[in-house]
């Protein structure tokens, strides 16, 4: 049975009670807890130049982003502080510890749960976070309702169907103590989500065109969707608000289906 925390100290970070009570309570102890550290140093080894990668191909779509920005799933707060993401929301205290220390504003929740009003953000971020929630769909539909009617969501994705996708998916199976909490989804199982959670996708970015173990120069993103990049970056806005990718050019509508535009 998992634990529950009560200390005081941790309600600096709480945010405002949520309306709406899920399963999961926003001060449970997180998986990632206990992996925090490991989590935050892999980005000063192996993933430093994976990281700066994916922050260039996130900065692309950052000029048409209006502000106030939160990341859900803020994890130790690396992206949020290289991308100037001013708040972040993670059930993890560990690493939430970590986001506020690079000057991130932390809330200890799930993204879930009701924890900002209606309307709040104008941009609200997933970054490698939508493959670990247990609810991605809910998280989506929330992240719709704080966002401002203009308001869009930025996901930061490694897809099923990349190399890095089948890399991690290995080590799921083996039982990696990280991977195997997460669940990789297809480009076309995440366009689904986002129609379900009453978003239309407008911009698709790919990058990390290197294979895993092997990056050693950095990458000029791509846009459209490719199957063979490691990690993919979706801007997707509220249904009627701004205008579409055809769907011939980013929505494949099977693993291999889709074409990427250099
Ligand atoms: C792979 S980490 C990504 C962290 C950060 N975005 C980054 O890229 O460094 C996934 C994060 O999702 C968080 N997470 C898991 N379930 C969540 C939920 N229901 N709501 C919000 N965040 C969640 C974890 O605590 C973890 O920090």
């Amino acid at each position: 049975m998992k634990q529950r925390r009560r200390t005081v100290l941790n309600r600096k970070y709480l945010a405002p009670e949520p309306k709406v009570r899920t399963r999961h309570s926003s001060t449970e102890v997180s998986p990632f807890d206990d992996l925090a550290s490991d989590y935050d140093a892999w980005f000063e080894r192996e993933g430093k130049p994976v990281f700066a990668i994916e922050v260039q191909a996130l900065q692309q779509v950052l000029p048409s982003l209006s502000k106030p920005w939160v990341e859900v799933g803020v994890g130790s707060g690396r992206f949020a502080q290289a991308l100037g993401i001013e708040t972040g929301v993670d059930p993890s205290i560990k690493l939430l510890e970590m986001a506020k220390q690079r000057g991130i504003t932390a809330f200890l929740g799930r993204g879930e749960q009701e924890l900002f009003g209606e309307e709040s953000f104008g941009t609200v971020f997933l970054i490698v976070t939508l493959c670990f929630l247990d609810r991605p769909l809910d998280v989506l539909k929330e992240a719709y309702r704080i966002l401002v009617p203009s308001g869009k969501i930025v996901l930061g994705l490694v897809l099923k169907e990349s190399p890095w996708g089948k890399f991690y998916q290995q080590k799921k199976k083996q039982g990696h103590r990280f991977y195997k909490y997460a669940t990789f989804y297809r480009y076309d199982e995440i366009a689904k989500l986002l129609e379900q959670a009453s978003f239309s996708i407008e911009q698709v970015v790919s990058t990390l065109f290197q294979e895993p173990g092997k990056v050693d120069h950095m990458e000029t993103p791509r846009k459209g969707y490719s199957p063979s990049a490691g990690f993919t970056v979706i801007v997707a806005g509220k249904h009627g608000s701004g205008k579409l990718v055809p769907m011939s050019s980013n929505c494949p509508t099977s693993a291999t289906g889709g074409k990427s535009e250099a």
